[in-house]
């Protein structure tokens, strides 16, 4: 890993610049290029906007690692006051969330509740809910959280990281349930005990896993979704789709709301599902950082912005 991507790395886990930062109007300014707004109207506009090409959205309200349970509780009720919007006004969006954002950190139990309260709503559209996966501290909570509610709920999915050495074996775990895996690389600072540092053994991962996925997509009741910006990557796993005889309208890819905006368009044109994840709110910092931390010439916009 790259010295600079370390240091915004570290920057986005530290309080004092998650203070001062996001004051900084060239920054906030910069920040934009990814976040539509800071509000649910805002995310909800945009997702119109994409349903007018055939491309298919997911929101997420940002923040994660909350202090206390009335914070979790403000979030449930804002992603049911969300659903409550989607369902009003017909829409096909999807919400993605964090579960740190719903109390994991605090109570397992409450966060149980919290979640559940949002996929029964979104399960009453009927819509989908992700669950994202975050730093490795959480992992085991977070993949246990979700084998327990898929239980209950056929509407979930988790993300799962390529660039994590355990993630092959949390496949063997997890495809022999019915399931929805969201395949990333994976965007937190992990140790090298625990994760491959370099992008030819991240990208390496990413292509083993992905085929795995793509066998298991005709075989089983399975939603596999490759989200990765990475042309050679999606490149190669069309190829192998092909391969496999899996048609364009069974591939799915997602990317981020700002991220290759033209491949998306070019990809829902090509007749693949696109997905758009649309981050939205005002604890954008942290989130902001790990998007700096994957592209570092991305400082060039934000100086830019101060000039
Ligand atoms: P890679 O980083 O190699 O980028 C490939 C190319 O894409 C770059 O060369 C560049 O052109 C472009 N690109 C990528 N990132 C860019 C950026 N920030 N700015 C400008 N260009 C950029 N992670 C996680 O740990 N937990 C999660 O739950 C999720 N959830 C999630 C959902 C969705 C829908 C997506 C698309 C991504 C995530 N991620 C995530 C983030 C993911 O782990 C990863 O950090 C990013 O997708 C960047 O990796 P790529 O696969 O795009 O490859």
């Amino acid at each position: 890993m790259g010295l600079f991507r370390s240091l915004l790395l570290f920057g986005s886990e530290n309080p004092w610049l998650n203070q001062k930062v996001p004051k900084l109007g060239f920054v906030k300014k910069a920040a934009r290029r990814f976040i539509p707004g800071e509000n649910l109207s805002d995310a909800i506009q945009a997702a119109k906007n994409f349903r007018n090409y055939g491309i298919f959205t997911s929101i997420t309200h940002l923040g994660e690692n909350i202090l206390n349970l009335e914070e979790a509780k403000k979030v449930t009720d804002h992603y049911v006051e969300a659903l409550n919007q989607i369902e009003l006004e017909g829409l096909n969006v999807e919400i993605s969330l964090k579960l740190t954002q719903l109390g994991l950190n605090l109570s397992v139990e409450q966060a149980q509740n919290n979640f559940k309260t949002i996929a029964q709503k979104a399960a009453h559209i009927p819509t989908f809910v992700w669950i994202d996966i975050e730093g490795n501290e959480f992992a085991d909570r977070t993949i246990e959280f979700y084998k327990q509610q898929r239980k209950d709920f056929s509407n979930i999915g988790i993300c799962l990281q390529s660039y994590l050495y355990r993630t092959k074996d949390d496949f063997s775990d997890l495809l022999f349930i019915p399931t929805a895996i969201r395949l990333v690389k994976g965007a937190y600072k992990e140790p090298e005990q625990i994760a491959y540092k370099s992008k030819k053994n991240v990208d390496q991962n990413y292509l083993f896993l992905a085929i795995r996925l793509l066998k298991e997509i005709e075989q089983k009741n399975i939603r596999a979704a490759f989200a990765t910006h990475d042309p050679d990557l999606i490149k190669q796993i069309q190829n192998e789709a092909k391969k496999l005889k899996i048609s364009r309208d069974k591939l799915e890819f997602q990317m981020l709301y700002g991220i290759k905006t033209e491949d998306q368009y070019r990809l829902a044109n090509e007749g693949y599902k696109m997905l758009i994840l649309i981050s939205y709110g005002k604890a954008w910092y942290s989130w902001y950082m790990r998007r700096l931390a994957e592209r570092p010439a991305n400082i060039w916009f934000v100086l830019k912005n101060l000039f």
